[in-house]
């Protein structure tokens, strides 16, 4: 079932919101060569901690840390070690949920490490658009799938392969509500778009095909091609009008 939420509800993942694109600024500013992905986790528990939030991602279905990092062709969900440095031309996807007040919000963000290649460059930007151009059709009336049709036919006219086995979700009181918001789709499918629906829209954007694998620790998700791959994401809030990202001021 699809919730509609409050006005109160709406208040308090707007605010949840804000201070996730805090955090995310920070630690985007924070990432430099040498460091750690544990310590990149460490200082976004922290930063959360410090805004009086819980981290949404700590223990979930026992994901062991705040923030997942991953490199390069880690899709989502890597894992932070304190022997993985991050170093010049890598491409690192942060992905964080802070939980203020019993209300979440879910964001990724996609950043290079130093100077990047062209092709990284384009790689972050395209999966930043396609967030911008899937939520272009998240307007009350319309189909879910509307969405999700439209971020697959950006990535794809640049030859991009579109993750199949992760999706975007509802949001709200629990981290994963319905309905399911996959990045691939035919138009016209799925639920109609209603004001009060919090949606987390994550693209996850492979260079080369989008066939992915888990590995070993049963998190990180890759690329089985070993392309690089990127992650933009962010709660938004279907209105009368425009959706209003909840997690993108700060
Ligand atoms: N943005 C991811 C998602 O919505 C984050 C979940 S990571 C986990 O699925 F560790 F919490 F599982
Ligand atoms: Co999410």
């Amino acid at each position: 079932m699809v919730s509609i939420k409050s006005e109160r509800e709406i208040e308090l993942m707007r605010e949840a919101g804000r201070i996730l694109a805090c955090v995310h600024d920070e630690l985007g500013k924070a990432l430099k060569p040498g460091m750690s992905t544990f310590e990149v986790d460490q200082l976004g528990d922290h930063m959360i901690r410090s805004y009086g939030c819980i981290p949404s991602f700590k223990n979930y279905n026992g994901y062991p840390a705040s923030i997942c990092v991953s490199v390069n062709d880690e899709v989502v969900h890597g894992i932070p070690k304190k022997h993985r440095l991050l170093k010049e031309g890598d491409i690192v996807s942060l992905d964080a949920g802070v939980i203020y007040k019993g209300y979440h919000s879910d964001a990724a963000r996609t950043y290079g490490i130093g100077e990047i290649s062209q092709e990284a460059k384009q790689l972050i930007a395209v999966t930043k658009q396609c967030f911008f151009e899937g939520i272009k059709l998240a307007k009350a009336g319309n189909h879910l799938n509307d969405i999700s049709a439209a971020i697959q036919s950006y990535a794809e006219s640049f030859g991009y392969g579109v993750v199949r086995d992760l999706v975007g979700h509802g949001i709200g009181s629990h981290l994963h509500e319905d309905p399911e918001v996959p990045n691939f789709s035919q138009k016209r499918r799925g639920v109609r778009l209603r004001p009060g629906m919090t949606l987390a829209v994550e693209p996850m954007i492979n260079a080369g095909r989008y066939d992915v694998s888990w590995l070993e620790d049963n998190w990180t998700v890759v690329t089985d091609d070993g392309s690089l791959s990127a992650h933009y994401e962010n709660t938004i809030l279907i209105t009368e009008g425009e959706p209003e990202i909840l997690s993108l001021y700060c």
